[in-house]
């Protein structure tokens, strides 16, 4: 069994939380499909725990803190310059920032392994494409992500909302499965939702744990009012950062 993180946003409160969750259970690896960082107020301490991964997959967060952010919104680019001082800190060890960087580096855009296939965005465009509940009304969309898959699942994440959107055209959520969800034989597309800054209205920590064909979504509770104050601490943190962590917008 393996567990599936993403989107964990520098928010320590949620990913411990999970962490728990996921060392309650008879996982054998974690993997990380991105986004480890920007938004929220604990980038260092969400990038060490995270070693533990399997693998990381570079998210749009990562990439924009490499390479560019010029289609973030100002919100998120300020949060990323900010998340980006907080790793060249002259007052964090020489070899830890070191280490950051080169695992940030090292983060593949893609994983394909015998179980499934991983990306943070979309098989068309790995680190930035959105697929939205909506979308499964956009069959050439949908079609075109399909025909990109050499085997049945795509793992993703990237917009922060859960669900399953199938080749016959149908998008289910996991309160609609029931949180549990038996892969088929035809082609499907699972995002596993945000550790850190969930979008589908539940303010819960959500990831997904795989056992063989069997796909649950898991939601945790965690401290968020702790996270709130401090982004609100922050200056360079927008307040609505913190107050969509309350309500899971
Ligand atoms: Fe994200």
């Amino acid at each position: 069994m393996y567990a599936i993180i993403s989107d964990l946003h520098s928010n320590i409160e949620a990913l411990d939380a999970v962490l728990a969750d996921i060392d309650s259970h008879a996982v054998d690896a974690i993997y990380c499909l991105g986004d480890v960082i920007g938004y929220g107020p604990d980038p260092i301490a969400v990038l060490e725990r995270v070693k533990r991964c399997a693998f990381i997959l570079m998210g749009n967060h990562e990439e924009g803190l490499m390479f560019f952010a010029e289609d973030f919104n100002p919100r998120a680019r300020a949060a990323l310059e900010w998340t980006k001082a907080q790793i060249m800190d002259p007052g964090l060890p020489k070899d830890l920032q070191h280490e950051i960087w080169q695992m940030i580096d090292a983060m593949p855009r893609s994983e394909r392994r015998a179980e499934a296939i991983f990306v943070h965005g979309s098989l068309r465009n790995e680190t930035r494409e959105y697929v939205m509940p909506g979308d499964i009304g956009d069959r050439r969309k949908m079609n075109e992500i399909f025909a990109l898959m050499d085997r049945g699942v795509c793992f993703f994440g990237h917009t922060h909302i859960p669900g399953v959107w199938t080749e016959s055209s149908r998008y289910l959520s996991p309160v609609e499965l029931g949180g549990e969800y038996v892969v088929p034989a035809e082609k499907v597309v699972i995002n596993v939702g945000s550790v850190g800054q969930p979008r589908d209205g539940d303010n819960r920590a959500c990831y997904a744990l795989v056992d063989g064909d069997k796909v649950t979504f898991r939601r945790v509770a965690y401290d968020y009012e702790a996270t709130m104050r401090k982004i609100m601490r922050v200056p360079e943190l927008s307040d609505t950062l913190a107050a969509r962590l309350k309500i899971g917008r």
